[in-house]
């Protein structure tokens, strides 16, 4: 085992782990933090996306020896205690979650897209959102709720 020291959610934490561990197994298995989903587990749906120094990755393609001395959010880091995120009301308010399971990490996009570019246009979200796959909504809820967060996180 190694030795690995990092931030979640803004909390400093070090663990040992096994060199050859994906973040995505650490976060769900030795932290409990279960809202990165394992989906395809090789980089293809998106499902498994954390903010890796505030960009959007998959974490089940990233090695957890990459993270030391780096800071992660997952989508529980988003809200603040029982206060969601304007994206994550704004994926409830524009009907863009069904089965959910893809909705953690199309949120964690979208949070990477609006923090480096807060007035994307249509495409852009489109183009933003091309590493997230998602069974149910056909896209449109959830490029609607993207425009939707945008215009609440500029209001706010
Ligand atoms: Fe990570 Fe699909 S589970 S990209
Ligand atoms: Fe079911 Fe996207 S809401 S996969």
């Amino acid at each position: 085992m190694e030795l690995v020291s990092f931030e979640v959610n803004g909390k400093p934490l070090e663990i040992a782990v096994e060199k050859n561990w994906t973040l995505l197994k650490v976060l769900r298995e030795q932290l409990d933090l279960t809202g990165a989903k394992p989906g395809c587990e090789t980089g293809d749906c998106g499902a498994c996306k954390v903010l890796l120094d505030g960009k959007a990755v998959n974490s089940c393609t990233t090695n957890i020896m990459k993270v030391q001395g780096r800071s992660v959010i997952t989508i529980e880091g988003l809200s603040k205690g029982t206060e969601l995120h304007p994206i994550q009301s704004s994926f409830i308010e524009a009907g863009a979650v069904q089965c959910g399971y893809c909705t953690p990490g199309m949120i964690i996009t979208a949070k990477s897209l609006l923090d480096e570019n807060p007035h994307p246009t249509e495409q852009e979200i489109r183009d933003s959102l091309d590493n997230n796959l998602c069974r149910c909504t056909g896209y449109v809820k959830i490029v609607d709720a993207i425009q939707l967060a945008a215009k609440k996180m500029e209001e706010s």
